[in-house]
C-alpha cells in the first residue's frame, strides 16, 4: 500500500527540525481569552494583537454583539439548510440589503465564507471554454475557483498592467474572458493599479472581478475598497468580499450590477450545496456593515496607525514589503524561515502577536512577519509595538 501521506514528508521533516530547536509552534497558538479587538491572553500573558484581520475593530462593538444575541434568541443557533431551501431567513435578506446599500449596487449574494464566494462565483462564471486572466499572486480561493470551473488560466506578473494587456490580446477572438484582481494583496499589503487594469480589461472585452477582502471598510471614501478609491468601481462587474475581516464575523459575498446576476443563486454549487450562515452571524454582519458606512473617523485613525508603524519599523532598520504604507497590512521581510520563526517567538515573548507567513501563502518564496493594524489600536499601543519590535529585532540579530 502506498502511504498517501508520503507526499507530505518534506514538510513534516522541515517542521520537526524547526520545533526540535525548542521553538514555540507558530501555527498552533491558542488565544486563551480575547479581551478586545487588540488584546488577548496567550500563554497566560497579555498580548497585543497585530496579526488579525479585525481592521475596523468591529468584533466587540456593543451594537454588533447585541444584534447577534437577539438573533440567537429569536431565530436559534443555526439554519440547518441551504439558502435555496430552508436556509434563507429574514436576516439573510437583511444582510444582502445592507451590502447593496453599502456598495450602492443592485445585487448582493451572501456565501458561508469568502473562500466559498470566490470558489462559487469564479467557477460558475468561467467554464471550460472560458479564459481567466489573473494576477499570479492571487489568493488560494481564486485559484481554487479557477480549478473548480475548469477554465483556461492565464496568470500575469504581479501588478503588471502591460503583462495583463499582452495576455488579454493573445486570447482567441470571441472567447469568454474574466479578469480577476485583488484590491489589496494580503501578503505584502500592496494595492493594485486598478485604474489602468480595469481600463485595459474593458478595452479587451473582459469582465472584471475584484476581491476587496482586505480593503472593505477601510479604503475608499465610503470604505468600498480600492476600486472606489481609484474611481473605477462603476466599471467593475463583480466585487467579492468577506465578513471575516473588517466586518468582524464570518461569511462572504459578491455584489454586482449585472442584470442577470440573480440566476447565480440557482447554478452556483458552493452557494446551493452548503448550509447558510447562522442567524446570529448574519445579524452581526448586517449591523456591522451599516456602522461601517459611517466610520470615517475610524478610517482616519487606522491610516494614522498604519503610517506611524510603517515609518517606525523602517526607522528601526527593518526591511518592509512596500516603500510606503498602502493599506492596513505591513509586511516585515525576514531572510529565512528560521530567523522569521525566531523573531516571531521573540515578539510573542515581548507580548506581541503577528502572523508568520511563508510559502506557499507568500510570493517569491518569502518568509515574512505580517502585521495588520486595527482602528482600535491606540497611539500608545502603536508605541508599545514599536518598542517590542526594537527589543525582539536586537535579540534575534534582525536589526543592530
Ligand atoms: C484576498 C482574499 N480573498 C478571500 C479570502 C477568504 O475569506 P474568508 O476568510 O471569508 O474565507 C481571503 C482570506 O484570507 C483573502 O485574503
Amino acid at each position: 500500500m502506498t502511504d498517501l501521506f508520503s507526499k507530505f514528508d518534506p514538510l513534516i521533516e522541515q517542521r520537526e527540525t524547526l520545533l526540535a530547536t525548542g521553538l514555540t509552534d507558530p501555527f498552533n497558538l491558542v488565544m486563551e481569552r480575547v479581551e478586545s479587538p487588540t488584546v488577548a491572553i496567550c500563554n497566560g500573558k497579555r498580548t497585543i494583537l497585530l496579526g488579525t484581520y479585525n481592521y475596523m475593530g468591529m468584533t466587540f462593538d456593543p451594537d454588533v454583539i447585541a444584534a447577534g444575541k437577539t438573533a440567537l434568541d429569536e431565530f436559534g443557533s443555526g439554519t440547518t439548510g441551504s439558502r435555496v431551501l430552508n436556509g434563507t431567513y429574514s436576516g439573510h435578506r437583511a444582510v444582502e440589503q445592507a451590502l447593496k446599500d453599502f456598495y450602492a449596487m443592485d445585487h448582493a449574494m451572501v456565501f458561508s465564507t469568502g473562500y466559498q464566494a470566490n470558489l462559487g462565483i469564479i467557477s460558475t462564471l468561467a467554464g471550460k471554454e472560458d479564459y481567466i486572466v489573473l494576477d499570479i499572486d492571487s489568493h488560494a480561493s481564486i485559484y481554487d475557483g479557477c480549478a473548480l470551473g475548469n477554465a483556461q488560466i492565464v496568470p500575469f506578473r504581479h501588478n503588471d498592467v502591460e503583462a495583463l494587456e499582452k495576455r488579454l490580446k493573445r486570447i482567441p477572438e470571441g472567447a469568454g474572458k474574466l479578469v480577476v484582481l485583488e484590491g489589496v494583496y494580503s501578503m505584502l499589503g500592496d494595492v493594485a493599479p486598478l485604474t489602468e487594469m480595469v481600463r485595459v480589461a474593458k478595452e479587451n472585452g473582459a469582465m472584471v472581478l475584484v476581491d476587496e477582502a482586505h480593503s472593505m471598510g477601510f479604503i475608499g471614501a465610503n470604505g468600498r475598497g480600492v476600486a472606489e478609491a481609484q474611481g473605477v468601481i462603476g466599471d467593475v462587474d463583480f466585487i467579492i468580499g468577506t465578513f471575516s475581516k473588517s466586518v468582524g464575523t464570518v461569511g462572504g459575498f459578491c455584489v454586482s450590477n449585472h442584470p442577470k446576476f440573480e440566476i447565480l443563486r440557482l447554478v452556483c454549487r458552493p452557494y446551493v450545496f452548503t448550509a447558510s450562515l447562522p442567524p446570529s452571524v448574519v445579524a452581526t454582519a448586517a449591523t456591522s456593515i451599516r456602522k461601517l458606512m459611517n466610520s470615517a473617523d475610524k478610517r482616519a485613525h487606522l491610516w494614522e496607525n498604519s503610517k506611524r508603524l510603517h515609518a517606525g519599523l523602517r526607522q528601526l532598520g527593518f526591511n518592509l514589503g512596500t516603500n510606503e504604507p498602502q493599506s492596513a497590512i505591513i509586511a516585515v521581510l525576514m531572510p529565512d524561515l528560521e530567523t522569521g520563526a525566531a523573531m516571531w517567538e521573540a515578539l510573542l515573548d515581548e507580548g506581541l502577536y503577528v502572523n508568520l507567513a511563508r510559502p506557499p501563502a507568500t510570493p517569491a518564496g518569502m518568509t515574512l512577519l505580517r502585521c495588520s493594524l486595527c482602528s482600535e489600536h491606540s497611539s500608545e499601543q502603536v508605541g508599545e509595538i514599536l518598542g517590542m519590535f526594537a527589543a525582539a529585532g536586537r535579540a534575534t540579530g534582525c536589526i543592530t
